[in-house]
């Protein structure tokens, strides 16, 4: 499977099988996770493993998570910039681990933090996590907003490859379905801003990931 196909495929997946992930996917994320991790020099991904008291909490039963074993913790030192990096990485995750047949879903809100078993420097923050396993069922599609509702230029103006782009921003996650994001092509880049929301700055990575694997084209965060 390409990422193309990941994008396409993927949908967030609340109730895990016991099935544990085999040595050679994790230590491929973990490969992906430490080279990011250096790469800015802030954030402290880490994968957790065989940990149920995460969503082990009435939050998240009510939020309808089931058997989540795994996770990724998405830490970083407090800064300017830190959740859209995240959110960036964080989607790299889950496509390269829907390529390798797993399910994620991204969990900002209905997760118990207090317990969750990241280790984090007295600079660092837990922003969200992201479930990770076999999933009992492969997800379904969401209600998902029209083109021009997300994007300033128009369809009809717009260049294949940008259209390619909003079209792989619209099948991302982001928080609540709430896809309060905004494009713009500018000559070969694209713009990308958000409205107001929650967890907005999350969602901006992960769309900007979309935008950029489906087009090949680079996106500035406004
Ligand atoms: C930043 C972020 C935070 C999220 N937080 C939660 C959460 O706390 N609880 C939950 O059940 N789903 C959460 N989700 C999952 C979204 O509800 C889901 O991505 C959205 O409804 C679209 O569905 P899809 O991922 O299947 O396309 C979150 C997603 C993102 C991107």
């Amino acid at each position: 499977m390409d990422t193309m196909e990941a994008i396409r495929v993927r949908h967030s997946v609340r109730q895990y099988s016991g099935r544990p992930i085999p040595e050679d996917i994790r230590l491929e994320l973990e490969r992906i996770i430490e080279e990011r991790n250096k790469e800015d020099g802030f954030s402290h991904v880490q994968m957790i493993y065989g940990d149920p008291t995460c969503f082990d909490s009435f939050i998240a039963h009510y939020g309808k998570f089931d058997g989540v074993q795994n996770y990724i913790a998405l830490v970083a030192r407090k800064q300017e910039g830190a959740m859209e990096r995240l959110g960036y990485i964080g989607e790299e995750l889950v496509l390269t681990a829907q390529k390798m047949g797993l399910n994620t879903c991204w969990v900002a809100g209905s997760f118990n933090r207090r317990a969750c078993k990241a280790k984090l420097e007295p600079d660092q923050k837990l922003y969200a996590v992201i479930a990770i396993g076999y999933g009992m069922t492969r997800g379904k599609a969401s209600k998902s907003k029209d083109f021009d509702a997300v994007s300033k230029t128009r369809r009809q103006e717009a260049a294949d490859w940008y259209i390619r782009g909003v079209e792989a921003a619209l099948l991302a996650p982001t928080a609540m379905n709430q896809q309060k994001f905004v494009f713009e092509q500018a000559k070969e880049k694209a713009r990308l801003s958000t409205r107001l929301g929650f967890f907005t700055k999350l969602d901006k990575g992960i769309v900007r990931y979309h935008f950029e694997a489906a087009s090949g084209h680079e996106v500035e965060s406004q």
